[in-house]
Protein backbone atom coordinates (compact mmCIF):
# COMPACT_ATOMS: atom_id res chain seq x y z
CA UNK A 1 0.00 0.00 0.00
CA UNK A 2 1.60 3.47 -0.91
CA UNK A 3 0.83 6.73 1.54
CA UNK A 4 -1.95 7.75 -1.65
CA UNK A 5 -3.63 5.01 -0.90
CA UNK A 6 -3.92 6.20 2.75
CA UNK A 7 -7.24 7.16 4.11
CA UNK A 8 -7.23 9.06 6.94
CA UNK A 9 -10.06 8.12 9.63
CA UNK A 10 -10.29 5.17 7.02
CA UNK A 11 -13.48 6.97 5.25
CA UNK A 12 -15.18 4.83 3.01
CA UNK A 13 -13.03 1.77 4.49
CA UNK A 14 -15.51 -1.23 4.73
CA UNK A 15 -13.97 -2.46 7.85
CA UNK A 16 -17.24 -5.49 7.52
CA UNK A 17 -20.08 -6.91 6.10
CA UNK A 18 -22.82 -6.12 8.54
CA UNK A 19 -27.13 -6.72 8.17
CA UNK A 20 -27.63 -4.86 10.85
CA UNK A 21 -28.31 -0.96 9.23
CA UNK A 22 -28.11 0.88 6.57
CA UNK A 23 -27.69 4.60 5.87
CA UNK A 24 -28.16 6.40 2.45
CA UNK A 25 -26.13 9.62 3.20
CA UNK A 26 -26.98 11.36 0.07
CA UNK A 27 -30.54 10.88 0.46
CA UNK A 28 -30.80 11.05 4.29
CA UNK A 29 -32.12 7.06 4.85
CA UNK A 30 -31.40 5.37 7.93
CA UNK A 31 -32.92 1.82 8.42
CA UNK A 32 -32.45 -0.80 11.35
CA UNK A 33 -32.71 -4.72 9.34
CA UNK A 34 -34.33 -2.55 6.53
CA UNK A 35 -37.32 -1.11 8.31
CA UNK A 36 -37.21 3.22 8.05
CA UNK A 37 -36.02 4.59 11.26
CA UNK A 38 -39.31 6.98 11.43
CA UNK A 39 -41.55 3.97 11.17
CA UNK A 40 -39.67 2.55 13.90
CA UNK A 41 -40.30 5.74 15.93
CA UNK A 42 -43.77 6.37 15.06
CA UNK A 43 -44.65 2.53 15.45
CA UNK A 44 -41.98 0.75 17.54
CA UNK A 45 -40.62 0.85 20.96
CA UNK A 46 -36.97 0.30 22.27
CA UNK A 47 -36.97 -2.40 23.61
CA UNK A 48 -38.64 -4.27 20.48
CA UNK A 49 -36.11 -1.77 18.48
CA UNK A 50 -33.23 -3.29 20.56
CA UNK A 51 -34.46 -7.18 20.21
CA UNK A 52 -34.81 -6.50 16.03
CA UNK A 53 -31.37 -4.99 15.71
CA UNK A 54 -29.63 -7.66 18.38
CA UNK A 55 -31.87 -11.14 17.19
CA UNK A 56 -32.03 -9.57 13.48
CA UNK A 57 -36.47 -9.54 13.28
CA UNK A 58 -39.22 -8.00 15.21
CA UNK A 59 -40.57 -10.10 17.82
CA UNK A 60 -43.97 -12.00 18.33
CA UNK A 61 -45.92 -10.41 20.96
CA UNK A 62 -45.00 -13.51 23.04
CA UNK A 63 -40.96 -13.31 22.21
CA UNK A 64 -41.25 -9.06 23.16
CA UNK A 65 -43.22 -10.13 26.67
CA UNK A 66 -40.53 -12.77 27.32
CA UNK A 67 -37.86 -10.45 26.73
CA UNK A 68 -39.24 -7.41 28.54
CA UNK A 69 -39.76 -9.56 31.68
CA UNK A 70 -36.11 -10.59 31.91
CA UNK A 71 -35.36 -7.06 31.61
CA UNK A 72 -37.66 -6.01 34.07
CA UNK A 73 -36.31 -8.74 36.49
CA UNK A 74 -32.40 -7.84 35.89
CA UNK A 75 -32.66 -4.19 36.41
CA UNK A 76 -31.48 -3.89 40.18
CA UNK A 77 -27.58 -3.68 40.51
CA UNK A 78 -25.21 -5.34 42.65
CA UNK A 79 -25.20 -3.29 46.03
CA UNK A 80 -21.57 -3.45 45.70
CA UNK A 81 -21.46 -1.98 42.32
CA UNK A 82 -23.42 0.83 44.12
CA UNK A 83 -20.52 1.12 46.81
CA UNK A 84 -18.24 1.11 44.57
CA UNK A 85 -20.00 4.25 42.55
CA UNK A 86 -20.39 5.61 45.66
CA UNK A 87 -16.53 5.95 45.69
CA UNK A 88 -16.17 7.86 42.57
CA UNK A 89 -15.59 11.39 42.47
CA UNK A 90 -19.14 13.44 42.32
CA UNK A 91 -16.84 15.83 39.99
CA UNK A 92 -16.01 13.25 37.74
CA UNK A 93 -18.03 12.77 34.42
CA UNK A 94 -20.83 10.61 33.96
CA UNK A 95 -19.39 8.60 30.88
CA UNK A 96 -15.92 7.86 32.94
CA UNK A 97 -18.28 6.28 35.54
CA UNK A 98 -20.37 4.75 33.13
CA UNK A 99 -17.41 2.85 31.91
CA UNK A 100 -16.25 1.95 35.31
CA UNK A 101 -19.18 0.67 35.72
CA UNK A 102 -20.16 -1.29 32.56
CA UNK A 103 -16.39 -3.17 33.04
CA UNK A 104 -16.73 -3.48 36.82
CA UNK A 105 -20.13 -5.84 35.33
CA UNK A 106 -17.42 -8.31 33.94
CA UNK A 107 -16.16 -9.02 37.56
CA UNK A 108 -19.20 -10.03 38.17
CA UNK A 109 -20.41 -12.19 35.35
CA UNK A 110 -17.33 -12.99 34.68
CA UNK A 111 -18.10 -16.95 33.57
CA UNK A 112 -17.19 -16.11 29.36
CA UNK A 113 -19.06 -18.92 27.42
CA UNK A 114 -19.52 -17.17 23.93
CA UNK A 115 -20.75 -20.38 21.77
CA UNK A 116 -23.81 -20.67 24.70
CA UNK A 117 -27.11 -18.75 23.32
CA UNK A 118 -27.92 -18.89 26.62
CA UNK A 119 -25.02 -16.61 27.51
CA UNK A 120 -25.20 -14.29 24.85
CA UNK A 121 -28.81 -14.10 26.33
CA UNK A 122 -28.12 -13.07 29.69
CA UNK A 123 -25.36 -11.38 28.79
CA UNK A 124 -27.59 -8.76 26.29
CA UNK A 125 -30.25 -8.67 28.90
CA UNK A 126 -28.26 -7.73 31.96
CA UNK A 127 -26.36 -4.82 29.75
CA UNK A 128 -29.27 -3.30 28.06
CA UNK A 129 -31.36 -3.99 31.66
CA UNK A 130 -28.69 -2.44 34.33
CA UNK A 131 -26.97 0.59 32.01
CA UNK A 132 -29.82 2.73 32.41
CA UNK A 133 -30.12 1.81 36.37
CA UNK A 134 -26.11 2.67 36.67
CA UNK A 135 -26.40 6.49 35.01
CA UNK A 136 -29.29 7.22 37.18
CA UNK A 137 -27.70 5.49 40.31
CA UNK A 138 -24.59 7.88 39.61
CA UNK A 139 -26.91 10.77 38.95
CA UNK A 140 -28.09 10.45 42.30
CA UNK A 141 -25.13 9.30 44.48
CA UNK A 142 -23.34 12.63 43.31
CA UNK A 143 -26.20 14.75 44.32
CA UNK A 144 -25.41 12.48 47.72
CA UNK A 145 -28.77 11.25 47.55
CA UNK A 146 -29.15 7.26 47.44
CA UNK A 147 -30.23 5.51 44.18
CA UNK A 148 -33.83 5.42 43.73
CA UNK A 149 -34.65 1.29 43.11
CA UNK A 150 -36.03 0.72 39.45
CA UNK A 151 -39.76 0.75 39.67
CA UNK A 152 -41.72 -2.58 38.33
CA UNK A 153 -44.69 -1.20 36.80
CA UNK A 154 -42.61 0.86 34.19
CA UNK A 155 -42.13 0.90 31.15
CA UNK A 156 -38.09 0.98 30.14
CA UNK A 157 -37.77 4.58 29.67
CA UNK A 158 -40.71 5.65 32.12
CA UNK A 159 -38.75 3.68 34.45
CA UNK A 160 -35.16 5.81 33.49
CA UNK A 161 -36.75 8.77 33.82
CA UNK A 162 -38.16 7.77 37.52
CA UNK A 163 -34.91 6.79 38.76
CA UNK A 164 -33.42 9.96 37.47
CA UNK A 165 -35.92 12.33 38.59
CA UNK A 166 -36.77 10.23 41.32
CA UNK A 167 -41.01 11.02 40.33
CA UNK A 168 -42.67 9.08 37.86
CA UNK A 169 -42.85 10.86 34.60
CA UNK A 170 -45.71 12.15 32.27
CA UNK A 171 -46.45 9.70 29.76
CA UNK A 172 -45.86 11.73 26.63
CA UNK A 173 -42.13 12.48 28.28
CA UNK A 174 -41.90 9.41 29.03
CA UNK A 175 -42.99 8.04 24.79
CA UNK A 176 -40.30 10.55 23.70
CA UNK A 177 -37.48 9.40 25.84
CA UNK A 178 -38.31 5.96 24.18
CA UNK A 179 -38.06 7.50 20.87
CA UNK A 180 -34.92 9.46 21.07
CA UNK A 181 -33.88 5.82 22.42
CA UNK A 182 -34.91 4.13 19.58
CA UNK A 183 -33.04 7.07 17.14
CA UNK A 184 -30.14 6.53 18.74
CA UNK A 185 -29.68 2.76 18.78
CA UNK A 186 -27.54 1.86 15.96
CA UNK A 187 -26.23 3.57 12.81
CA UNK A 188 -23.82 1.38 11.28
CA UNK A 189 -19.87 1.33 11.33
CA UNK A 190 -19.80 4.22 13.79
CA UNK A 191 -16.44 5.11 16.01
CA UNK A 192 -17.93 3.25 19.40
CA UNK A 193 -19.38 0.63 17.37
CA UNK A 194 -16.05 0.18 15.05
CA UNK A 195 -14.45 0.24 18.57
CA UNK A 196 -16.82 -2.59 20.13
CA UNK A 197 -16.22 -4.80 16.92
CA UNK A 198 -12.36 -4.60 17.20
CA UNK A 199 -12.77 -5.23 21.27
CA UNK A 200 -15.32 -8.27 20.19
CA UNK A 201 -13.25 -9.48 18.03
CA UNK A 202 -10.33 -10.87 20.01
CA UNK A 203 -13.12 -12.58 22.14
CA UNK A 204 -13.28 -10.89 25.21
CA UNK A 205 -16.77 -10.82 27.54
CA UNK A 206 -19.73 -8.21 26.08
CA UNK A 207 -18.45 -6.08 29.35
CA UNK A 208 -15.82 -5.30 28.10
CA UNK A 209 -16.90 -4.47 24.66
CA UNK A 210 -19.48 -2.18 26.28
CA UNK A 211 -16.96 -0.34 28.61
CA UNK A 212 -14.63 0.50 25.69
CA UNK A 213 -17.89 1.70 22.95
CA UNK A 214 -18.61 3.31 26.17
CA UNK A 215 -15.32 5.27 26.09
CA UNK A 216 -15.37 6.22 22.56
CA UNK A 217 -19.10 7.53 22.62
CA UNK A 218 -17.78 9.54 25.36
CA UNK A 219 -15.29 11.90 23.10
CA UNK A 220 -16.88 15.78 21.83
CA UNK A 221 -16.39 14.42 18.34
CA UNK A 222 -18.82 11.37 18.61
CA UNK A 223 -21.52 10.99 21.51
CA UNK A 224 -20.08 14.10 23.50
CA UNK A 225 -21.59 16.76 20.82
CA UNK A 226 -24.96 17.07 22.26
CA UNK A 227 -23.24 18.22 25.55
CA UNK A 228 -21.71 20.82 23.53
CA UNK A 229 -24.04 21.96 21.75
CA UNK A 230 -26.00 23.02 24.96
CA UNK A 231 -22.64 24.73 26.24
CA UNK A 232 -22.24 26.49 22.67
CA UNK A 233 -26.25 27.83 22.53
CA UNK A 234 -26.10 28.89 26.02
CA UNK A 235 -22.77 30.52 24.72
CA UNK A 236 -24.10 32.24 21.55
CA UNK A 237 -26.95 33.49 24.28
CA UNK A 238 -29.62 35.12 21.38
CA UNK A 239 -30.65 35.00 17.77
CA UNK A 240 -28.91 38.35 16.71
CA UNK A 241 -25.66 37.11 17.69
CA UNK A 242 -25.71 33.78 15.91
CA UNK A 243 -24.29 35.21 12.27
CA UNK A 244 -21.72 36.54 13.95
CA UNK A 245 -21.03 33.19 16.15
CA UNK A 246 -20.76 31.56 12.70
CA UNK A 247 -18.47 33.89 10.95
CA UNK A 248 -15.85 33.61 13.51
CA UNK A 249 -16.29 30.03 13.64
CA UNK A 250 -15.74 29.51 10.17
CA UNK A 251 -12.92 32.33 10.05
CA UNK A 252 -10.69 30.15 12.70
CA UNK A 253 -12.06 27.07 10.95
CA UNK A 254 -13.24 25.42 13.74
CA UNK A 255 -16.08 23.05 13.76
CA UNK A 256 -19.66 23.94 14.74
CA UNK A 257 -21.24 21.41 17.43
CA UNK A 258 -24.03 19.21 16.00
CA UNK A 259 -23.31 19.99 12.67
CA UNK A 260 -21.74 17.71 9.61
CA UNK A 261 -21.43 13.95 9.53
CA UNK A 262 -18.73 11.59 7.76
CA UNK A 263 -22.07 9.68 5.95
CA UNK A 264 -24.85 12.23 6.16
CA UNK A 265 -24.59 14.89 3.45
CA UNK A 266 -28.33 16.44 3.70
CA UNK A 267 -30.05 16.97 7.77
CA UNK A 268 -29.37 13.59 9.50
CA UNK A 269 -33.18 11.79 9.05
CA UNK A 270 -32.72 11.53 12.90
CA UNK A 271 -32.35 15.24 13.91
CA UNK A 272 -35.39 15.85 11.76
CA UNK A 273 -37.32 13.41 13.58
CA UNK A 274 -35.70 15.12 16.82
CA UNK A 275 -36.81 18.23 16.05
CA UNK A 276 -40.47 17.62 16.19
CA UNK A 277 -39.88 15.81 19.14
CA UNK A 278 -38.93 18.92 20.44
CA UNK A 279 -41.97 20.99 19.32
CA UNK A 280 -44.37 18.38 20.67
CA UNK A 281 -42.69 18.88 24.32
CA UNK A 282 -42.82 22.38 23.73
CA UNK A 283 -46.05 22.43 23.32
CA UNK A 284 -47.30 20.30 26.53
CA UNK A 285 -44.11 21.52 29.06
CA UNK A 286 -43.20 25.28 27.59
CA UNK A 287 -40.98 26.62 25.06
CA UNK A 288 -36.96 26.45 25.51
CA UNK A 289 -35.50 29.86 25.60
CA UNK A 290 -32.84 28.59 23.12
CA UNK A 291 -35.01 26.85 20.40
CA UNK A 292 -34.89 30.22 18.41
CA UNK A 293 -31.28 30.36 19.01
CA UNK A 294 -31.00 26.84 17.49
CA UNK A 295 -33.31 27.18 14.20
CA UNK A 296 -31.65 30.32 13.21
CA UNK A 297 -28.23 28.57 13.76
CA UNK A 298 -29.42 26.08 11.20
CA UNK A 299 -30.06 28.17 8.92
CA UNK A 300 -27.28 30.59 8.64
CA UNK A 301 -24.93 27.23 8.76
CA UNK A 302 -27.20 25.42 6.04
CA UNK A 303 -26.13 29.13 3.96
CA UNK A 304 -22.78 29.36 4.51
CA UNK A 305 -22.16 25.80 4.92
CA UNK A 306 -24.15 23.80 3.11
CA UNK A 307 -22.46 23.75 -0.09
CA UNK A 308 -20.00 21.22 2.11
CA UNK A 309 -22.78 19.10 2.56
CA UNK A 310 -22.58 19.96 6.46
CA UNK A 311 -26.68 19.58 8.33
CA UNK A 312 -27.49 19.30 11.71
CA UNK A 313 -26.41 15.81 12.97
CA UNK A 314 -28.47 13.52 15.35
CA UNK A 315 -26.83 15.51 18.35
CA UNK A 316 -28.01 19.23 17.16
CA UNK A 317 -32.01 18.70 18.64
CA UNK A 318 -31.46 15.82 21.03
CA UNK A 319 -29.77 18.12 23.84
CA UNK A 320 -32.71 20.42 23.27
CA UNK A 321 -35.29 17.32 24.11
CA UNK A 322 -33.06 16.03 27.31
CA UNK A 323 -32.89 19.26 28.26
CA UNK A 324 -36.88 19.81 28.53
CA UNK A 325 -37.10 16.00 30.18
CA UNK A 326 -34.91 16.90 33.01
CA UNK A 327 -31.62 15.10 32.42
CA UNK A 328 -28.41 17.30 33.00
CA UNK A 329 -26.50 18.38 30.32
CA UNK A 330 -23.57 15.99 31.06
CA UNK A 331 -25.84 12.91 31.21
CA UNK A 332 -26.83 13.76 27.55
CA UNK A 333 -23.89 11.02 26.09
CA UNK A 334 -24.73 8.79 28.84
CA UNK A 335 -28.47 8.62 27.90
CA UNK A 336 -26.64 8.23 24.03
CA UNK A 337 -25.15 4.89 26.00
CA UNK A 338 -28.05 3.58 27.27
CA UNK A 339 -29.44 3.49 23.75
CA UNK A 340 -26.34 2.43 21.40
CA UNK A 341 -25.62 -0.35 23.63
CA UNK A 342 -28.91 -2.46 21.90
CA UNK A 343 -26.26 -1.39 18.81
CA UNK A 344 -23.08 -2.44 19.93
CA UNK A 345 -24.63 -5.77 21.26
CA UNK A 346 -26.28 -6.21 17.42
CA UNK A 347 -22.68 -6.00 16.50
CA UNK A 348 -20.71 -8.06 19.15
CA UNK A 349 -22.92 -10.46 18.24
CA UNK A 350 -22.37 -10.62 14.74
CA UNK A 351 -18.91 -10.29 15.02
CA UNK A 352 -18.74 -13.57 16.87
CA UNK A 353 -20.80 -15.64 14.90
CA UNK A 354 -18.25 -15.18 12.46
CA UNK A 355 -14.86 -14.14 13.71
CA UNK A 356 -11.38 -12.86 12.54
CA UNK A 357 -9.87 -10.47 15.26
CA UNK A 358 -8.60 -7.44 14.05
CA UNK A 359 -5.75 -6.62 12.96
CA UNK A 360 -5.07 -3.57 10.15
CA UNK A 361 -1.65 -2.54 8.89
CA UNK A 362 0.10 0.84 8.84
CA UNK A 363 2.47 2.58 6.56
CA UNK A 364 5.87 2.89 8.29
CA UNK A 365 7.06 7.02 8.12
CA UNK A 366 9.62 7.12 10.77
CA UNK A 367 13.38 6.02 10.46
CA UNK A 368 15.68 2.81 9.96
CA UNK A 369 18.60 1.30 11.97
CA UNK A 370 18.37 4.66 14.44
CA UNK A 371 21.93 5.16 16.47
CA UNK A 372 21.30 4.35 19.96
CA UNK A 373 22.94 7.60 21.66
CA UNK A 374 24.05 7.26 25.31
CA UNK A 375 22.21 8.86 28.21
CA UNK A 376 25.11 11.39 29.35
CA UNK A 377 25.36 12.53 25.28
CA UNK A 378 21.51 13.07 24.91
CA UNK A 379 20.89 16.94 24.11
CA UNK A 380 17.82 18.15 26.17
CA UNK A 381 15.81 19.67 23.64
CA UNK A 382 13.81 22.06 26.16
CA UNK A 383 17.08 23.65 27.83
CA UNK A 384 19.11 23.86 24.40
CA UNK A 385 21.41 21.81 26.48
CA UNK A 386 21.87 24.17 28.65
CA UNK A 387 21.11 22.72 31.42
CA UNK A 388 18.63 24.23 34.45
N1 LIG B 1 -18.57 22.91 11.51
C1 LIG B 1 -17.88 23.57 10.54
N2 LIG B 1 -17.36 22.97 9.45
C2 LIG B 1 -17.58 21.65 9.35
C3 LIG B 1 -18.27 20.91 10.30
C4 LIG B 1 -18.79 21.60 11.42
N3 LIG B 1 -19.46 20.98 12.36
N4 LIG B 1 -18.30 19.61 9.94
C5 LIG B 1 -17.62 19.54 8.77
N5 LIG B 1 -17.19 20.77 8.42
C6 LIG B 1 -16.42 21.09 7.21
C7 LIG B 1 -14.96 20.69 7.42
O1 LIG B 1 -14.19 21.73 7.99
C8 LIG B 1 -14.53 20.33 6.02
O2 LIG B 1 -14.26 21.53 5.35
P1 LIG B 1 -13.03 21.61 4.28
O3 LIG B 1 -13.40 20.64 3.20
O4 LIG B 1 -13.00 23.03 3.87
O5 LIG B 1 -11.81 21.18 5.05
C9 LIG B 1 -15.77 19.74 5.39
O6 LIG B 1 -16.89 20.29 6.12
C10 LIG B 1 -15.80 18.21 5.50
O7 LIG B 1 -15.78 17.84 6.84
P2 LIG B 1 -14.79 16.81 7.52
O8 LIG B 1 -14.18 17.41 8.76
O9 LIG B 1 -13.85 16.26 6.51
O10 LIG B 1 -15.80 15.68 7.95
P3 LIG B 1 -15.46 14.40 8.80
O11 LIG B 1 -16.24 13.31 8.17
O12 LIG B 1 -13.99 14.20 8.95
O13 LIG B 1 -16.01 14.78 10.23
C11 LIG B 1 -17.49 15.12 12.01
C12 LIG B 1 -17.31 14.50 10.62
C13 LIG B 1 -16.36 14.64 12.94
C14 LIG B 1 -18.82 14.66 12.59
C15 LIG B 1 -17.45 16.65 11.85
O14 LIG B 1 -18.51 17.06 11.02
C16 LIG B 1 -17.51 17.38 13.19
O15 LIG B 1 -16.49 17.51 13.87
N6 LIG B 1 -18.75 17.85 13.59
C17 LIG B 1 -18.90 18.54 14.85
C18 LIG B 1 -19.00 17.52 16.00
C19 LIG B 1 -20.30 16.74 15.99
O16 LIG B 1 -21.37 17.31 15.88
N7 LIG B 1 -20.18 15.41 16.14
C20 LIG B 1 -21.32 14.52 16.21
C21 LIG B 1 -21.41 13.67 14.96
S1 LIG B 1 -22.84 12.62 15.01
C22 LIG B 1 -22.39 11.41 16.06
O17 LIG B 1 -21.27 11.07 16.24
C23 LIG B 1 -23.46 10.72 16.83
Amino acid sequence: MTIGEFKPGLEGVPATLSNISFVDGQNGVLEYRGIPIDVLAQQSTFLETAYLLIWGQLPTQLELAEFEHEIQYHRRIKYRIRDMMKCFPESGHPMDALQASAAALGLFYARRDLDNPAYIRGAVVRLLAKIPTMVAAFQLIRKGNDPVQPNDNLSYSANFLYMLNEQQPDSIAARIMDICLILHAEHTINASTFSAMVTASTLTDPYAVVASAVGTLAGPLHGGASEEVILMLEQIGSVDRVEAFVDQKIAQKSKIMGFGHRVYKVKDPRATILQKLVEQLFEKFGRDEYYDVATTLEHVVADRMGHKGVYPNVDFYSGLVYRKLGIPTDLFTPVFAISRVAGWLAHWKEQIGENRIFRPTQIYTGSHNSPYVPIKERIDSSTNGLGT
